[in-house]
């Protein structure tokens, strides 16, 4: 049981507290601190209970301590039988909603410890109470964060999913009528007049609409799932990407860097090539530029990526914008990793967006 330092007087407002602890106790902000008597009425209260609950010691001092607790627990007898455990075991620990002044809840962590004098009769209780809605919160937000990227793995087995199915299965489907269309124009061959054959443009057009939806197939299957991401890995998926983008978009641009032998989770793998998909795609709609350049590292600790443009820069209301879902998207991918996303202007020089990823979160285990 806890001993107490206090004099034998049986009024506890009245002790003399050692006035370096006093001194303590008041410095002390981040925790309530306060003694009750025997029966539960405040006796000392400190800035950190002031902070915490709202009241000044002028107005709680004397008044019972059930008027911290909700109205259900205050029926429900909750402030006495925890004063009953505390007496009956020296000490009583408990989580849950307390109530400030105002009114407002707190989701609070408490600790009631009795307090006996020389002679082991019970004076009175000391109880520090700590406000933990912050963590709460933050422990929501990571429950939040976790789940969206469930949903974010879920979305991404399913594009795997559809764009296998569309390669399998249609891609198949369409090799198949392209041989059968070639048999038939064999067939035709022997049967009707060259220069009949020559007129009928027909099978020649159908062959051609058949490559098309071939292409086709195979770039959405590989915008929903890029194949170079699965087999070679994030560098060369990277590689090619920006490859291609300086092809289809006469940007000239570089790939720089690598992550080695490093292997990546699913998530972040897919995640990184989502940024720098993004944000190549931002730079041929909004840049006007003439390079970009990927760089992907790292170092002991973290990935880092980036993605540079030498166009205009961003206009001076863009983080305004509500549908800048592409911005959002990357950030978002990013702090799902556990990482940081930043994006610097240079208003006429360009656009930086680079992401910093602790490696921990995005390595793959065996
Ligand atoms: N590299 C860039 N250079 C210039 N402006 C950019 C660049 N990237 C983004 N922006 C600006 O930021 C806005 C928001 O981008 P984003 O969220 O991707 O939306 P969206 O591309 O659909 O317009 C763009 O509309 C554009 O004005
Ligand atoms: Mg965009």
């Amino acid at each position: 049981m806890a001993q107490s330092q206090f004099s034998n007087s049986a009024n506890l407002s009245e002790i003399e507290i050692d006035h370096r602890y006093r001194l303590l106790i008041d410095a002390v902000v981040d925790y309530a601190i306060f003694m009750l008597d025997r029966v539960g009425n405040v006796a000392s209260w400190n800035p950190g209970a002031q902070r915490a609950k709202g009241y000044t010691s002028d107005e709680i001092v004397g008044r019972h301590f059930a008027i911290f607790y909700t109205r259900e627990d205050a029926e429900a007898g909750k402030p006495a039988r925890l004063l009953a455990a505390a007496k009956a075991r020296g000490r009583v620990e408990d989580e849950g909603w307390r109530v400030r002044k105002d009114g407002s809840r707190f989701w609070a962590s408490v600790i009631i410890t009795a307090v006996h004098d020389e002679t082991g009769e019970l004076i009175g209780f000391a109880k520090i109470t700590r406000d933990l809605t912050e963590s709460l919160r933050l422990a929501e937000l990571e429950r939040v964060s976790n789940d969206s990227a469930l949903v974010q793995q879920a979305q991404e087995n399913e594009r795997r999913r559809i764009a296998r199915e569309l390669h399998d299965d249609l891609g198949q489907r369409t090799s198949a009528l392209k041989m059968k269309l070639a048999l038939h124009e064999m067939e035709l061959v022997k049967y009707v007049a060259p220069d009949v054959m020559d007129r009928s443009d027909s099978i020649r057009e159908l062959a051609e609409q058949m490559d098309g939806l071939a292409t086709s197939i195979r770039r959405i299957a590989s915008d929903l799932r890029p194949p170079m991401l699965d087999d070679l890995g994030l560098d060369a998926a990277l590689d090619w990407m920006t490859g291609a983008f300086e092809k289809h978009y006469g940007v000239s641009s570089r790939f720089e860097g690598s992550i080695g032998e490093l292997r990546l989770t699913d998530l972040a793998a897919i995640s990184l090539y989502r940024v720098v998909q993004e944000a190549l795609t931002n730079v041929a709609r909004h840049a006007k530029a003439t390079h970009a350049t990927v760089a992907l590292s790292i170092d002991g600790r973290n990935c880092h990526l980036s993605i540079d443009d030498d166009g205009v820069g961003l206009p001076k209301d863009w983080s305004l914008r509500p549908d800048a879902f592409g911005m959002r998207g990357m950030r978002e991918r990013i702090t799902q990793l556990g990482g940081a996303l930043e994006i610097a202007s240079r208003p006429g020089n360009g656009v930086t967006v680079s992401a910093k990823v602790p490696l921990p979160r995005i390595t793959a285990r065996d």
